[in-house]
């Protein structure tokens, strides 16, 4: 790391950009307006010089005239003319990889904010930066405007952290958060969360859990010092809740977040998205709409909860713009907080072994001994339960058994994932159930 004085100017840093959708303009616009702080701040001024994006003519609301234009993103990586690339593409593959690697290739440093790149490809490119000996940084990939990126590599280095787990998706916890409140369906809660430009391109992203698995996977690697390896979640989105389950949590003094947990334990890394009940009094039931939060246990700090912006173009544009001052400043950590042969491969921990308490809601034909039939099933794979309700008011008439049907909602102690999906299995196999269960588990904290 070199320490630039803050009075002598160094030349300016030339930044290529790709991607001037709704973050690339925020960032464009951050650095016009921050400029003389941010060179006083990094001893360099900072220059968006050239740019790349799909369709010229669009309208931004920003000025693109002035920055020299590349139809294409890879040979604008490839320019002598700049010094460091800020990708904002997105996407796995194609012309997002394809530039990453080229700028890397030139030994250019570079800023992402891509998630599903990183995700998928990121143990490749952090060993071709470190064999390039450039910066590779992507605060902006990870909860929008929350630091958590550097507060897992450099905040915390002096602690061995437990668990990480949070609220990643801001289009999910938007979703459920007006769901709840407002009783409003998915599908409007969706199209609002998209008007206002927070979902992915592709909602099924956002909604089907992956994003969040994505941001996951690059968390529990900083976290553990471990490689990334997004293809051991367990991965369940928000698309199965209704607003019965919403009601039956807040009734239980629950509420329904999409998280994302990563957990070390002696028999290896656990790392799981799906929705969770957490208790409302919690800290993170307090997270509301676009809004983000990860809290992390660790031994000397304890328990540390970031909470803030997580989508969105101000705040994703503030990540990106810290990342390049870093840059201006001559700061290159290892991408993954260590040199990338000493990332671990530890074991994963299967989700079948996952251990914790359990909300289910069952619809039950209305016929005596069902109940105790389902306890039955329960106790016999020593299933503690802590409560059973049976709404009072009758459910549907259930196009099974031409009978009603009434909700049962039941929460367990902590058990295993294997022995609750048994249980369900007997309870189905015994014919008092006129539905799939939804099964929710709850998270401690
Ligand atoms: N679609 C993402 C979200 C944007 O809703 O959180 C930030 O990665």
């Amino acid at each position: 790391m070199h320490f630039r004085g803050h009075t002598t100017m160094s030349s300016p840093l030339r930044v290529g950009l790709a991607g001037v959708g709704t973050v690339g303009a925020s960032v464009v616009t951050l650095l016009e307006r921050q400029r003389a702080a941010l060179a006083s701040r990094t001893g360099r001024s900072i220059e968006v010089t050239a740019i790349s994006a799909r369709e010229r003519g669009r309208e931004r609301g920003v000025e693109i005239e002035g920055f020299a234009w590349f139809d294409d993103p890879v040979a604008l990586a490839a320019s002598p003319d700049i010094d460091l690339f800020v990708e904002l593409i997105g996407g796995d593959e194609g012309p997002a990889r394809q530039a990453v690697e080229t700028a890397l290739g030139a030994r250019k440093p570079v800023v992402t904010a891509n998630k599903a790149l990183l995700a998928k490809h990121g143990m490749a490119l952090a060993a071709l930066a470190e064999k390039q000996h450039v910066a590779l940084a992507f605060e902006a990939s990870v909860a929008g405007g929350i630091p958590i990126v550097k507060t897992l590599r450099e905040g915390l280095a002096g602690n061995e952290i437990r668990r990480v787990y949070g609220i990643l998706n801001g289009t999910c916890n938007y979703i459920l958060s007006r769901m709840e409140l407002e009783k409003l369906s998915f599908e409007q809660c969706l199209s609002e969360a998209q008007r206002l430009g927070y979902a992915e391109a592709d909602p099924t992203f956002d909604i089907g859990g992956f994003d969040a698995a994505h941001k996951l996977a690059i968390l529990s690697s900083l976290a553990f010092g471990t490689a990334v390896d997004a293809g051991a979640i367990h991965v369940e989105g928000i698309q199965s809740i209704s607003l019965a389950d919403l009601e039956s949590a807040d009734e239980l003094g629950y509420r329904i977040k999409l998280l994302g947990v990563a957990e070390r334990s002696e028999h290896g890394i656990e790392q799981r998205v799906h929705p969770t009940m957490v208790l409302k009094s919690s800290a993170i039931a307090q997270v509301m709409g676009v809004t983000n939060a990860v809290t992390i246990d660790a031994d000397a700090v304890e328990e540390l909860t970031l909470v803030g912006p997580g989508a969105g173009g101000g705040a994703t544009a503030s990540a990106v713009v810290a990342d390049i001052a870093d840059i201006a400043r001559g700061i290159r950590s290892p991408p993954f907080g260590l040199p990338v042969a000493s990332l671990d491969h530890s074991a994963r921990l299967p989700m079948q072994r996952h251990e914790g308490g359990y909300y289910v809601r069952l619809s039950v034909h209305d016929r005596p001994g069902a109940l105790a039939a389902i306890a039955t099933r329960m106790a016999e794979r020593l299933i503690s339960l802590e409560s059973i309700v049976q709404r009072s008011k009758p459910g549907k008439r259930s196009p099974v058994s031409a009978g009603t049907t009434v909700p049962v909602v039941l929460i367990t102690y902590a058990t295993t994932e294997t022995l609750i999906r048994e249980a369900l299995a007997a309870v189905v196999a015994d014919g008092y159930i006129a539905e799939r269960p939804q099964v929710i588990r709850i998270e401690r904290d």
